[in-house]
């Protein structure tokens, strides 16, 4: 891998400081002065509008933008990315999620370190898809010959977060089968997400894909005796080990890259899917991890989701930089971070269906670009990923809007709406769709406008209350907006925001695709286990807080 570009020695990095330094935001000014804002603004990306146009944005500092993208090199990485350049350095991988959506017969063939990439992807997803169809059909049975009707994915990060927001939100395509989702080791999670379930019907999938996560193995090892339990408190014969067995053989499948570990879990590696370790967990959703989307909602839903995907996938592999608009989006976020002092940035789904979508997106970019070295290990020269987090509105105006309206803080937002409900429901006539989506254009509206103390003052209002009722306005907004949330436009939504972090990382010169942060409080955990059971030398290891902290546990648990 070449050496990372040092985006702050750039000139395209000099010209957007001098465009900061002078910079004054004026939305109101901007769309006055250019009535071809919006439409230089607005762009179609496959099947998704983006109104980039409430923005602080100028076309300088946009040009600018797109130079800085030139000079660090954002489409030649994209380029080593998809033909399989060991681009996840640390961990010497190529990274290579988008090969996971090319249709059938893609051509050229990609083949990587002598793997026929696409030949492997289509046999899983084939073998994929005809285990959800013998699931579905009701071919493959529990023990007792009953059908399934619910699957519980146990899997954490990426082995959960993109199944359950993407069951979240194409519910409406559901039909038949019901998907729970286990991931916390509080036991909590496992014992309430079981509680009403019927073992004789139930099918377990263990999703990871190291097979060695600590959280996931437990609540495997929770959930097989679980099994083994209620199948026993049902008549069912389990008092052998080959009972026991033949009950797992039924009830569980597993998704991972390490198919001997799941083998030695007990799981018949015939009932396990596999994928590779280009793929990362975070970039999972499109691969077998997707297996409990697929049978809650067949093998075709899957299909179309990831055409999704692969339209945006082409979209940035072959529009200009000037116009590409996950690499637009990146950088319009490299300009508040770096440049407009933006610490977080919110994304605010008008769709209940894109509820845990913010969380999704927390692990996405989170994971990908909080990192304080390079990828050749050097220390970053500006800072890097922001916080993302948000709510579905309106839920959200009644709860956090009033400090993106009025706090001190600039927290750039993007809004994702659609044109139609997956229920339309009529209130007295009226549709509440439409008094939803009234609720998305206010709020941006609001955002990039504002009310002066003038407009304020006009309505009759006098002394403090002006000011307490004045909004600022150049509070920046994107706006998302596509006919429907179906498959393939959710297929969009993430591998924008997956390109739109890309574009983040290559630019800041890091690996977005390591996350060595997360492995020491792995390691913690399980020196500090010994500890919580009472052995004195591993409390004794410890600094004065935990001690502290254990001596609290130890006299507070009840037996
Ligand atoms: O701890 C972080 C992490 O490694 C994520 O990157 C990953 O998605 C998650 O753990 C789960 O890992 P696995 O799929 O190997 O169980």
């Amino acid at each position: 891998m070449t050496s990372p570009i040092d985006a702050s020695s750039t000139s395209a990095w000099t010209e957007l400081t001098a465009l900061r330094d002078a910079f004054s935001p004026d939305l109101r000014g901007w769309f006055a002065d250019d009535a071809q804002r919006v439409e230089s603004l607005t762009f179609d990306l496959a099947d998704l509008r983006v109104d980039l146009s409430k923005n602080l944005i100028t076309p300088e500092v946009r040009a600018a933008l797109v130079r800085l993208a030139e000079q660090t090199g954002v489409a030649e990485r994209f380029a080593a990315m998809l033909e399989g350049v060991h681009i996840n350095t640390t961990e010497d991988r190529a990274v290579l999620h988008t090969a996971l959506r090319r249709p059938a017969g893609a051509s050229p063939e990609l083949v990587v370190d002598g793997q026929h990439v696409d030949h492997d992807v289509h046999e899983v997803l084939d073998a994929l898809g005809a285990f959800a169809d013998r699931v579905r059909s009701g071919e493959w049975r529990g023990v007792t010959g009953k059908k399934v009707t619910h699957v519980v994915n146990i899997g954490i990060g990426g082995s959960d977060l993109g199944p359950v927001m993407v069951y979240e939100a194409l519910k409406p395509y559901g039909s038949g089968i019901q998907a729970r989702f286990v991931s916390n080791i509080d036991p909590t999670d496992m014992a309430e997400k079981t509680a009403d379930l019927d073992p004789e019907t139930t099918l377990f999938i263990v999703a990871s894909k190291t097979f060695t996560t600590l959280e996931t193995l437990t609540n495997a090892r929770l959930a097989r005796d679980w099994l083994w339990e209620r199948l026993g408190a049902a008549g069912v014969d389990v008092s052998t080990d080959e009972a026991r067995s033949t009950a797992v053989a039924h009830h569980f499948v597993a998704v991972s890259t390490a198919l001997d570990r799941v083998a030695a879990f007990g799981i018949d590696p015939a009932n396990a899917f596999g994928f590779w370790d280009w793929v990362g967990g975070r970039y999972s959703v499109d691969s077998a991890i997707g297996l409990s989307l697929a049978i809650a909602f067949g093998p075709e839903v899957f299909r179309d989701l990831l055409a999704g995907f692969h339209a945006v996938d082409e979209h940035v592999r072959t529009t200009p930089l000037e116009r590409n608009v996950p690499v637009l989006m990146g950088l319009l976020n490299v300009w508040y971070t770096n440049f407009l002092g933006a610490q977080s940035h919110a994304v605010l789904p008008y769709a209940q269906q894109l509820s845990r979508f913010p969380a999704y997106l927390q692990q996405l970019t989170m994971e990908s670009n909080g990192k304080s070295v390079r990828w050749d290990g050097s220390p970053v020269t500006t800072d890097t990923g922001e916080v993302f987090w948000g709510e579905p509105g309106t839920n959200g105006q009644h709860a956090f809007y009033q400090l993106i309206h009025q706090g001190t803080r600039l927290i750039p937002a993007d809004f994702i709406a659609f044109a139609n409900p997956a229920y339309p429901l009529s209130d007295d006539g009226r549709d509440v769709h439409g008094l939803f989506l009234a609720n998305f254009l206010a709020q941006t509206k609001a955002l990039a406008f504002g009310k002066t103390a003038a407009e304020v003052e006009a309505e009759g209002t006098t002394g403090a209350l002006v000011a307490a009722r004045t909004f600022p306005g150049n509070r920046p907004t994107t706006s998302i907006f596509a006919d429907a949330l179906t498959p393939a436009v959710l297929g969009q939504l993430i591998a924008l925001y997956e390109h739109i972090t890309f574009t983040q990382g290559a630019v800041w010169g890091i690996n977005s695709f390591d996350q060595w942060g997360v492995e020491l409080g792995k390691q913690l955990a399980l020196q500090i286990a010994p500890a919580i059971e009472g052995d004195q030398d591993a409390i004794a290891a410890q600094d004065p807080s935990t001690r502290a902290l254990l001596a609290y546990y130890h006299e507070h648990r009840k037996a």
